[in-house]
């Protein structure tokens, strides 16, 4: 029998300083393959946004979509921690909506959310999800949702005071309940500060190598998104090129009657 990875494994994991990896999944099959290959945390990103759904930006994707990858993924998925990155105003406008929002995806099969950003707010949504049974993978640094009030792809968490700030806030966010926390595009030493004050595991995504995870998008491990590609993203494969490849192929095997063959017919 597979052994699910659990929040208390994860914590564990922090305590005895081994790192773990997280990456994302968006359908059944690739989460089932990331699955076996040993990736402990599955995101259902809201990257899916641009890679999957080929949107600019994250605010387009709504609950009824993420409902939609988060069944396909958590199906896929014996081993891993799944968790649904909860989208764009799923979240922020009451803490009914949230908590009902949030438990959707959990009913699907994800076993915890993501949240972005801080605020008492959102402190209080990190403390009523727990609450009620939904582990909270807080988000905090570059959160592409407020990507329009940040005023673009920036680097947070610059000078010991603005680190001093995630800090703070990361640790009111600990105190909530949230069992991790992302840490995007903030400088490696900045991030090696906020990870070695908090008690929760810090999720490096962009964050350097000091933190208790990595995080990546798969379709960039894999080559596969080719419209932007971020300068913290390592390409595992060229998954473009064999797509294109196999789809040239059974082109010209189509056109010049090469397909079927004799053993692919009945
Ligand atoms: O949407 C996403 O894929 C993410 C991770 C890269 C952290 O938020």
């Amino acid at each position: 029998m597979i052994k699910k990875v659990t929040v208390n494994n994860l914590q564990n994991l922090k305590n005895s300083g081994e790192k773990f990896s997280v990456l994302t999944a968006y359908d059944f099959s690739t989460a089932k393959y990331i699955d076996e290959a040993g990736i402990d945390v599955i995101l259902i990103g809201d990257s899916l946004a641009m890679v999957a759904l080929g949107y600019e930006t994250t605010h387009a994707v709504g609950v009824e979509e993420m409902k939609i990858f988060t069944k396909a993924v958590a199906k896929g998925v014996k081993r891993a921690f799944v968790v649904t990155d909860m989208p764009f105003l799923s979240y922020h406008t009451d803490i009914p909506s949230a908590v009902k929002n949030c438990g959707e995806m959990i009913k699907l099969g994800a076993n915890g959310v993501k949240i972005e950003g801080f605020s008492d707010y959102i402190v209080e949504v990190v403390k009523r999800l727990t609450a009620s049974g939904i582990p909270v993978m807080a988000h905090l640094g570059f959160t592409p949702q407020f990507l329009n009030t940040l005023g673009g792809y920036k680097i947070q968490g610059k000078t010991q005071e603005a680190a001093d700030k995630i800090l703070s806030e990361a640790k009111q966010l600990e105190k909530a309940g949230a069992f991790s926390l992302v840490l995007e595009m903030v400088p490696q030493e900045s991030a090696k500060y906020i990870t070695e004050n908090l008690s929760i595991p810090t999720i490096s995504c962009g964050a350097g190598k000091y933190c208790d995870a990595q995080v990546l998008v798969s379709d960039d491990v894999f080559g596969k998104y080719s419209e932007f590609t971020p300068k913290f993203a390592r390409k595992y494969g060229d998954m473009k090129a064999l797509i294109f490849d196999c789809a040239k192929k059974f082109n010209e095997d189509v056109k010049n009657g090469n397909f079927p063959s004799e053993n692919e017919i009945f």
